[in-house]
This record gives C-alpha cells, sequence and structure tokens, in this order.
C-alpha cells in the first residue's frame, strides 16, 4: 500500500461532524421551506423522505467509499477506481463534473450566505426592532435592490471561504462544527418551540404532513430529488473529498445514515419555525427565496429584546453554518488542484475562489441591475427564471442530480464487486445487498426516468 500523507480527520466523530456541518447549511433553513411551500406542502415532503431514504443514503455511502477507498481528491479518485476496476476512461468526466458543480453552486450559495451576514448586523444593531405589518418583506426586498450590499457581503463570504480552505481543513473546521453546529441547533429548537406556542402549530403539521396526492407530478419529484441532494451535499464532490480524509477502520454506512438522519431533522426543524409564523401572521408561502428572511425577523420583533438577541444569534449561527457548507463546496476543487502539489493549497483556493466570486457578482445582481435578464429564456423549462434562479436550477435541480445518477451507476456497475464489498464493511450480508440493487437498479431507473419526463 502506498503511504497516505494527506490530512485525516481527527476521528469518525470528527468526520461526522464535518460531514454534518456540510449537508447542514441554507439548504435545510432557507431552501427547503421555500421549496416545501412553492410545492405545495405534504405531497413533497413525504417524496422528499422517500428520497433521502432510497436515493440519499446509497448515494452518500458510494461516495464516501470512492473517497475512502482511494484517499484522493475526485478526478483522481473516480479515475483510479475506474482504473482497478477496468472501466472506460470516459468515466474521468464524471470526475470533473463533482468537482465543477460545487463552483456553481458556490455562486449563488455565497450570495445567500451573505444575505444572512446583513441580517445578523441589522438585528444586531437594533434596526428590525418593532416590526409593522408589511415592513419585514419590505426590508428583504430593499436588501434585493442594493447590487453594492450584496456584493460586499457574497465577498465577505468568499474571503472567508477561500481563507479557511487555503489554511488546510483541520485548523478551520474541525473547531468551528464542534461548537457552533450544536448550537445553532439548539436556537433552532428554541425557535421551533416559541413559534409552535403562539403561532399556527397545528396547521403546519397538516401543511407539512398531509399529503395532497394528486400534486404528485414529475416536476414535483424532481425537485424533491434535488432538494434532497442539494441537502446531503450530494452530486457536489463534498461528500467524496470529505470521504478521502477518511480512516480506513470507520463505518461508511453507519455514518451515511448519521449524516441523513442529522440534515433531515434540522430541516423538518425549520419547517417548524417557520410555517407556524408564515400561516399565523399571514405571509405569502409561496413567496419565494425570500421565506426565512420575511418571517423570522417577525418573530424576533415581537419578543422584544430577547428577540433582538435571539435574531442576532441565529442569523450569525446561520451564517456559520453556510460557511461549513461553502467550505465543502470549495474544497474539492482545491483538493483536484493542488493533488501533486502542481499548485500550493492556497494558490489552488484563490483560483477557485475568484472565478465562484466572478459569477457570483452576476448572481448578487440579478434581482436588481439584472433582474430582466432571463438567460435561457428560450427553452420552456427556463422561462422567466433569471441569472439566480437559472443555477439555482441547472445546479441543484439538474447537474447534482446528473451526478448523482452517473455514480450510482458508477458505483452499482463499473466498480468492481469485491472493492465496494470491502470499502462498505459489511460483509455480504443483507444490507450490502440492499445497498447494491438500490444503486444498481432503483437510483440509476429512479433519476432517469424523472429526468426523462421533466427536461426531455
Ligand atoms: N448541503 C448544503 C446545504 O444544505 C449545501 C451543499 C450542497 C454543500 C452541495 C455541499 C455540496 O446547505
Amino acid at each position: 500500500m502506498q503511504k497516505v500523507k494527506h490530512e485525516q480527520w481527527a476521528s469518525g466523530f470528527t468526520f461526522l461532524l464535518a460531514a454534518v456541518g456540510s449537508a447542514v447549511g441554507l439548504g435545510n433553513i432557507w431552501r427547503f421551506p421555500y421549496v416545501v411551500a412553492e410545492n405545495g406542502g405534504g405531497a413533497f415532503v413525504l417524496i422528499y423522505l422517500a428520497i433521502v431514504i432510497v436515493f440519499g443514503i446509497p448515494l452518500l455511502m458510494s461516495e464516501l467509499m470512492i473517497g475512502r477507498g482511494t484517499q484522493k481528491p475526485p478526478v483522481a479518485a473516480i479515475q483510479q477506481m475506474a482504473h482497478q476496476s477496468k472501466a472506460s476512461k470516459l468515466w474521468n468526466m464524471l470526475g470533473w463534473s463533482y468537482v465543477i458543480v460545487p463552483l456553481g453552486v458556490l455562486t449563488f450559495y455565497s450570495v445567500v450566505a451573505g444575505w444572512t451576514l446583513d441580517y445578523a448586523i441589522a438585528i444586531g444593531i437594533g434596526s428590525l426592532n418593532n416590526l409593522q405589518e408589511g415592513d419585514s418583506a419590505k426590508i428583504f426586498q430593499e436588501l434585493q435592490d442594493s447590487p453594492l450590499k450584496l456584493i460586499f457581503w457574497m465577498t465577505l463570504s468568499a474571503v472567508i471561504t477561500i481563507g479557511i480552505v487555503a489554511r488546510g481543513l483541520k485548523s478551520g473546521l474541525e473547531k468551528t462544527v464542534t461548537i457552533l453546529m450544536p448550537a445553532l441547533f439548539v436556537i433552532l429548537v428554541l425557535l421551533m418551540l416559541y413559534a409552535s406556542i403562539t403561532g399556527e402549530f397545528i396547521k403546519s403539521v397538516a401543511f407539512m404532513f398531509d399529503p395532497d396526492f394528486s400534486k404528485i407530478t414529475p416536476e414535483l419529484v424532481l425537485m424533491a430529488a434535488g432538494q434532497a441532494f442539494f441537502s446531503l451535499s450530494l452530486g457536489a464532490g463534498s461528500m467524496m473529498v470529505y470521504g478521502s480524509y477518511l480512516n480506513r477502520d470507520i463505518s461508511i454506512p453507519k455514518m451515511a445514515v448519521g449524516v441523513a438522519f442529522s440534515d433531515t431533522l434540522v430541516a423538518l426543524l425549520s419547517g417548524f419555525a417557520i410555517f407556524p409564523i408564515v400561516f399565523a401572521y399571514g405571509v405569502e408561502p409561496t413567496s419565494g427565496p425570500g421565506l426565512v428572511f420575511v418571517t423570522l425577523p417577525i418573530v424576533f420583533s415581537d419578543m422584544g429584546w430577547i428577540g433582538q438577541l435571539f435574531g442576532f444569534l441565529f442569523f450569525l449561527l446561520l451564517a456559520f453554518a453556510a460557511i461549513t457548507s461553502t467550505i465543502s463546496l470549495l474544497e474539492p476543487m482545491v483538493a483536484q488542484l493542488s493533488e501533486g502539489e502542481k499548485f500550493s493549497r492556497a494558490r489552488a483556493a484563490i483560483y477557485a475562489g475568484a472565478a465562484f466570486w466572478f459569477v457570483g457578482i452576476f448572481v448578487a445582481l440579478s434581482n436588481n441591475v439584472l433582474k430582466d435578464v432571463h438567460p435561457l429564456d428560450f427553452l420552456p423549462l427556463f422561462e422567466g427564471m433569471n441569472i439566480e434562479a437559472v443555477i439555482n436550477f441547472l445546479a441543484a435541480n439538474v447537474f447534482m442530480v446528473l451526478n448523482g445518477l452517473l455514480v450510482s451507476i458508477f458505483a452499482g456497475w463499473a466498480i468492481k464487486r469485491s472493492i465496494t464489498l470491502e470499502e462498505l464493511g459489511m460483509g455480504d450480508s443483507m444490507l450490502f445487498k440492499i445497498w447494491f440493487m438500490l444503486v444498481r437498479y432503483v437510483v440509476p431507473i429512479g433519476v432517469a426516468f424523472i429526468f426523462y419526463d421533466v427536461v426531455l
């Protein structure tokens, strides 16, 4: 065996924290509630949960396995796995997709991370106190109308991400996740309790869990798959690269279940913190990406000075949760570029960072200066979408899902069974057979079917 000289997580627990740090972020707290609302509630949540279990966990295992088995960044990892299994060289392209897609996600993710920073400061200094009806929607709109502010906060979140990734994961990430993630969780639980007591709790339960089966369409399933992949950090290299720092004696299936469980719990909690308020205050549930930023400030403002403190902490911790995700989005490309000392880590972080930052500027402008630019208007699926919406949809609902489809084919058909057997460490058990059947047939056929119906 060759010696591995790169970093390794201190323990399985550290890995779990880092992987949960990647999975839990704006996807759970910002994106989940508004996508649930836009897709009508219960039916969406049901399909979402099914996808997490049937597609999400097996794919998490596959990505972790490819990373851990080779101890290499995505492009090199897929190349090596393909080589060992005598599979086609064409698979190398999948590796590149695994490092480029996360940069695409970063272009809008860093903009929204910027919103959270702006809100943390605004609430902290008291400018969101005593909100009257309609105020919070106006305040959100004002932020969207301020290109310079948006670019400033986006740049700040980009610089923090680049700085941490440049120094290596260990120094930055481990401390952040051990303290701040649990703190965010506690605040979220408190918020949920407060919202449920003062808001429309029963209505929210019905909204989230009472499925109207007539609403299930191929589009809804694609949106749910996209949201599940996005939330679990799948199809974007993050889990693969984090897997490559994972020690050999740690159980991949257990880690995958742990990540999926925590991530889903946080998404549901955040739904229960937000929907009771949506219904109690008559906020339009379909108000789109602004939903969290419009609803929660109302609660904080109602709570008086405690709310001011809470609100400040909440948005600050949300910003940290976002940063633990942006780090995992930049890492695949940086690990790839600095593999074999082609570039130093710092240089790789700056190059990759500059690339997403530059495109991020256009995203920051897409709700104001460039709001009438609809780049793919000629395609019916993209009609009326601005730059942010196009990149968001393409990254989460098209490319991440497509990467997941290909990786399941790779793990189920291309990689030698003896390698997967050894890496997953479950022996030739029933569980292994279930995993094998899922990645071999269920995921590829399921995803291909959804795609065929919606996109083609
Ligand atoms: N899972 C993260 C979130 O929900 C976003 C993310 C996507 C991170 C893809 C890494 C890779 O916020």
